[in-house]
């Protein structure tokens, strides 16, 4: 397809759009939930604008989805005061709730949320302009998280079943809730990253408020009944607003005991200052990225290129783990060039419903004006874009530009880009790469694409205490979600996985007796009579 017809053909009109993904009327949302309750809210909305637009008569106009709630400091403590009052300081029916009991009901949960399959998706696609595939994908994968956790904490809870005898010290140790959690994910993935904190915070007995990303917000309205019918009143509450009114005031209460936000360093930096006791906060937050992908002179190159292409630009490049700048050896420049363009031109320009689509209009507004500026800042300091069509744009769709040969002082450099402009750096020597890892901000993951063992061997010993994770001939990615996702620097605090998470959103209690008769008498007639939830040797099937 020339570049041309490409952008000329890419938005629909109303007529274009199969049946199957239409929308309907605007949806407008006043819902929130609070303390078991869907309420009104009579104030202000915040207008919901789709990435997509529609070709018209009168020229390209924007689709508007419908409005949420933009509450107030003062409705969003509401919703804090509940969550604090169904802890009720770990004395609250949750938190104290047999492991057991608490799992059925996160089950009761995914049996309603997978009723909402096709609605979720749906506005997956219209919200953030995720395709067909990654969007069902993404549902997909949220769900089996949760059974993953399920069955992790099922595990963890045998564990704990037992009793330990040490030094003459008899122990039953076990992980408990921290207390209420404030739970906010990113706009990229709206559901799966918000959902791998919220659901391990509440399966482990803690209360929460999650407010929705920025993006990606009125996707998660199918879901309020199911979050309200299948967990005791006050355990899970929904706010939506801006951050800075709503989310400030929470952490500036003090009230809030985990702090699990997906989002810039920045961000986060600014709201854990607001917290008037930070020893008494946790933190599991996921934030800024810019890995790299290392070319070695020595590649199989065709899998190095495909590999380089997905990691940049799926989703538009809009992944916190995509690879955001690639270096690559200049024996192999020119054929990894030409072989990348070749391949980037296959992919498919269009709407997220059509099949086979790879490059989807943006969501953040204003995206494609600022990928522009990094693009001309590169150009005066000497790069080109190098692929056909690069960088060429209409509304909120920005085709992905290569820009060669990049340099330090570019921004695009350091800056991280969270979009489809694809940095590529030529090196002769491999100090170049490892020092750019060694002083940059972040430190999430880095790619190694080479075949010669003795130099891929040597570069994983130089990263190994830089980033998170090593990608050695693959994409970096945060999957599978078994395996621990974090980061170094500025990029994460704390670590998730399935096992992880349970980790984070709890702290483990002991409770100990001296091992003689007396006291071995008084723990077998508390756990043969059921005299307590904690001092238990009930085994979970
Ligand atoms: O945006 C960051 C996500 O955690 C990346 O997940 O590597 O599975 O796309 P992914």
């Amino acid at each position: 397809m020339t570049t041309d017809t490409r952008l000329s053909n890419l938005f629909p009109t109303s007529a274009d759009i199969p049946e199957k993904y239409r929308l309907g009327e605007q949806i407008e949302q006043r819902e929130y939930l609070v303390d078991g309750s869907l309420h009104i809210w009579k104030g202000p909305l915040a207008v919901v604008r789709s990435p997509i637009y529609l070709t018209t008569e009168k020229g390209d106009e924007q689709v508007i989805l419908g409005s949420t709630p933009l509450l107030d400091a003062q409705t969003a403590l509401t919703a804090l005061d509940a969550a604090v009052r169904a802890y009720d300081n770990g004395q609250g029916l949750w938190p104290t709730m047999r492991v057991v009991e608490r799992i059925q009901h996160v089950e009761a949960f995914l049996t309603r949320m997978r009723e909402q399959r096709a609605a979720v998706v749906k506005l997956l696609m219209w919200e953030i302009g995720k395709n067909l595939k990654d969007s069902e994908k993404e549902f997909d994968r949220t769900c089996d998280y949760i059974v993953d956790t399920i069955n992790a904490l099922k595990e963890l809870d045998r564990r704990s079943s037992r009793f330990e005898l040490e030094q003459d010290t008899l122990g039953q140790i076990r992980r408990v809730p921290l207390g209420v959690s404030l739970c906010m994910g990113p706009y990229n993935y709206p559901l799966n990253e918000t959902f791998t904190t919220l659901i391990p915070a509440l399966i482990m007995g803690n209360t929460v408020v999650f407010k929705p990303a920025k993006l990606g917000v009125l996707l998660i309205r199918p879901l309020l009944e199911a979050f309200r019918d299948s967990f005791p009143a006050g355990v899970i509450n929904v706010i939506y607003g801006s951050g800075r009114e709503t989310v400030s005031a929470l952490m500036r209460s003090g009230n809030v005991d985990v702090f699990a936000f997906i989002g810039t360093n920045k961000g986060a930096s600014d709201l854990k200052k607001l917290h008037p006791k930070p020893h008494r906060l946790r933190a599991a937050l996921g934030l800024d990225a810019k890995n790299p992908g290392i070319i070695l002179p020595e590649v199989d190159l065709e899998n190095a290129v495909n590999e380089a292409i997905t990691g940049a630009l799926s989703f538009n490049g809009q992944r916190c783990t995509a690879l955001k700048v690639l270096f690559v050896h200049e024996q192999v420049i020119d054929s990894f060039l030409e072989k990348f363009n070749a391949k980037l031109a296959e992919l498919k320009s269009g709407m997220p419903w059509e099949p086979g689509v790879a490059l989807t209009p943006l969501p953040e507004q204003g995206k494609a004006e600022y990928l522009k500026t990094l693009v001309a800042d590169a150009i005066s300091k000497g790069a080109k874009v190098v692929n056909a069509g690069g960088g060429e744009s209409r509304e909120s769709f920005f085709y992905p530009a290569v820009l060669y040969p990049v340099t330090s002082e570019m921004r695009v450099y350091q800056e991280e880009q969270f979009g489809p402009v694809v940095p590529i750096v030529s090196y002769r020597d491999l100090k170049t790469v490892i020092d750019y890892v060694l002083e940059s901000d972040f430190g999430q993951q880095l790619s190694i694409f080479g075949t010669n063992s003795a130099q891929v061997g040597s570069l994983v010993d130089a990263f190994a205490n830089q980033v998170g994770r090593i990608n050695i001939n693959a994409q970096c990615q945060r999957g599978p979600d078994s395996f621990p996702f974090n980061g170094r620097k500025n990029s994460a605090e704390g670590t998730l996985s399935v096992h992880d998470a349970l980790r984070v959103f709890s702290i483990r209690t002991l409770v100990a007796t001296k091992f003689q008769e007396s006291n071995k008498a008084l723990i077998s007639d508390i756990i043969r009579n059921r005299e307590s939830s904690f001092l238990t040797t009930d085994y979970i099937f």
